[in-house]
């Protein structure tokens, strides 16, 4: 009959795309890497490194900034600007809630220990991106600071601004959740070589036991 429906048929397909996703999107991928272990160069996060995430997550960094260098096949410009070789599954070994990130307003984060290793900068930045990058559209975060009257204190983290951003008799002082952020982003590094295929990387960098 012209317009009937066949409901029988209708939750029969539901159900198989269902199930076809699911083992595509879900099982498969799991049974893919769920035996991959962390590269042996890959640290995993100090308490301050992990606190500083926290801080990262919560300040909405990833909205901005991705952390998934991609393969020069799909994306050339990627090694060109200096993000990275592509990322890899193990790369992330340590990443219990992922930060990959969809929008690229900003660079690719993954690597930016390794491309900016100073904390003078990344705490400089974090007060004034304009200071280092003129026109920069990145938000100032001059909450992560305390701005304090005269000298430094002993233990203070003392931000070095370009000298055009000194204010005079103002010192600049980091707070600790600052300092925890600049950690964090200076522990991102995944320069080190890796392990190409999935089926490498199953292999463990452990060195083997001494043959008896
Ligand atoms: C509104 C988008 C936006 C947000 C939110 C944002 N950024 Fe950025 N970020 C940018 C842009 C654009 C640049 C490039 C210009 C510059 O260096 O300031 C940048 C640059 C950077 C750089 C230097 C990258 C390089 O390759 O030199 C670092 C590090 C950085 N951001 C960290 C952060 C952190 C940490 C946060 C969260 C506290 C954050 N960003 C939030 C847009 C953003």
């Amino acid at each position: 009959m012209a317009g009937h429906i066949d409901e029988k048929k209708l939750v029969i397909g539901a159900l198989v795309i269902i199930a076809v996703s699911s083992l595509a999107l879900v099982i498969m991928p799991y049974v893919q890497l769920k035996h991959i272990e962390a590269p042996a160069a890959l640290k995993p996060y100090t308490d301050v490194q992990a606190k500083g995430r926290q801080v990262y997550m919560s300040l909405g960094c990833v909205y901005c900034h991705s952390q998934q260098p991609r393969d020069p096949k799909f994306a050339p410009a990627d090694e060109k600007r200096g993000w990275g070789r592509a990322s890899t599954a193990a790369d992330y070994a340590y990443d219990q809630v992922h930060l990959l990130g969809t929008m690229r307003t900003g660079p690719d984060l993954l690597n930016i220990g390794a491309r900016q290793p100073s904390q003078d900068w990344h705490l400089g930045h974090l007060y004034q991106p304009r200071a280092y990058m003129p026109g920069s559209i990145m938000p100032a975060f001059p909450f992560l600071f305390i701005e304090r009257k005269g000298a430094a204190k002993p233990g203070d983290v003392v931000v070095n601004l370009p000298p055009d951003y000194k204010k005079p008799g103002i010192t600049i002082v980091a707070t600790t959740d600052a300092v925890n952020l600049v950690e964090y982003l200076k522990s991102l590094d995944r320069t080190y070589p890796i392990k190409k295929t999935i089926a490498e990387s199953l292999t463990t960098d452990k060195p083997a036991a001494a043959a008896k």
